[in-house]
């Protein structure tokens, strides 16, 4: 029976009852390729040969096998390191893995977003952080956030077609309402979206985000007083929550992970955007530029004081976060080092360089290899859709 586990009135999963019986096993060339890449870069205790025959017997009888913690945490590591869009990955090594492979009530995995969250955001001292959750089963996924990141701003669809807070999750919103989420009464532009978390056993649920764990900045600009009239504030700490993690022939449908913001995402993308929180003209009404021409260059002049009002906002609240031009040149040197190491060096150009002045950047003057391979994060369409509010009406399908 395939129903939707996102209407409320089915049970999640119906089908997946037999979850550790054989299904599609394990791909063992995509397996053993991990082992050989882990042990040469690592050289952990142990014999490659004697893991290997354990992990076939274990394909064998089960269809599938089990990390270590230490292969997981260095294959959570690679996968960023892997990741063409990121251009943050000089860091890669410092990625903190928490394990939660144990944790299957829904109770139980609100918890440990909950503390990624403290863990992660650390007074503003943001530590790059992933929690793992239990390995897909042969038939999919075991455990589900709906969620694209863990702390989200809501959007509301005005009567007059406006929108008040985050369009980019009006949707999204639309569907936490239908599972039954009471919204902050009255709304506002910047209200922290709960989590829907599914499992094989529960149904899905809202759950809201525990307060005291999600730190905001409110926003100001050094030289602009007026700014701090546009009430702008943004969350500290981007923890994308819809991609699957794949190491080594194994699904972590439900992986969480977070760097910290590069500011114009938060400037230049979430609040200039025109499909986001749209500001770019109000400041350069403010600024006494002329909107009606894009000769003078308005939006670019407005996005400089926004970008400088963010990356001031977040440094004086002392929250980490990086400026484009810098992170450039420090991607570079992971370029290098990377080719150094006798490795390729993976990127998507456009995603790299999609910042404010990014001519300035070192990344901006080479092409990167647009190879993917795993480890890396995977963003299924079904899961992209679920997390703008659009669920798949098939479970089967949804990852
Ligand atoms: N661009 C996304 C946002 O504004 C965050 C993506 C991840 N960014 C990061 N610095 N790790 O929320």
């Amino acid at each position: 029976m395939a129903s939707c586990p996102y209407s409320a009135t089915t049970a999640p999963f119906d089908d997946l009852t037999e979850l550790d019986a054989v299904g599609a096993p394990v791909d063992l060339d995509e397996a053993r390729s991990w082992l050989e890449m882990f042990f040469a870069e690592t050289q952990p205790r142990g014999d490659l040969e004697q893991r290997w025959r354990a992990i076939e017997a274990d394909v064998e009888a089960t269809g599938t096998y089990a990390h270590t913690f230490e292969e997981l945490e260095w294959g959570a590591r690679v996968a960023w390191r892997q990741s063409v869009r990121c251009i943050g990955r000089a860091r890669w090594q410092s990625l903190v893995v928490r394990d939660a492979r144990t944790a299957d009530t829904i109770d139980e995995i609100a918890a440990e977003l909950a503390d990624h969250l403290r863990f992660a955001t650390n007074a503003g001292r943001i530590r790059s952080t992933i929690t793992v959750f239990r390995q897909d089963g042969p038939a999919g996924p075991r455990v589900r956030v709906a969620n694209e990141q863990l702390i989200r701003y809501a959007g509301y669809a005005e009567p007059d077609g406006t929108v008040l807070g985050d369009p980019r999750y009006v949707d999204f919103t639309a569907l936490l309402d239908s599972y039954g989420w009471q919204h902050p009464s009255p709304p506002s532009a910047f209200d922290v979206l709960p989590w829907l978390i599914e499992t094989e056993q529960e149904m899905p649920r809202v759950v809201e985000v525990p307060g005291g764990t999600v730190l905001e900045v409110p926003v100001t600009h050094p030289g602009l007083p007026w700014f701090a009239e546009l009430d702008l504030r943004w969350h500290a700490v981007p923890v994308i929550s819809n991609m699957r993690l794949r190491i080594g022939g194994i699904d972590y449908s439900c992986a969480p992970f977070n760097g910290f913001y590069l500011v114009d995402e938060i400037a230049t993308r979430n609040f200039g955007d025109v499909d986001r929180y749209h500001q770019l003209p109000a400041i350069a009404a403010r600024m006494g530029l002329d909107t009606t021409s894009t000769s003078n260059f308005w939006q670019l002049r407005a996005a400089v004081e926004l970008n400088t009002a963010v990356l001031h906002s977040f440094r004086t609240a002392g929250v980490r976060i990086e400026e484009p031009v810098a992170e450039s040149a420090l991607f570079s040197e992971f370029v290098k080092r990377e080719e150094a190491a006798g490795r390729r060096a993976y990127g998507d150009w456009s995603w790299i360089n999609g910042h404010i002045g990014s001519t300035f950047g070192r990344a901006w003057h080479r092409y990167y290899d647009t190879d993917e391979p795993n480890p890396n994060f995977w963003l299924d369409p079904a899961a992209r859709e679920l997390s703008n509010g659009h669920p798949s009406s098939d479970p089967l399908t949804l990852f």
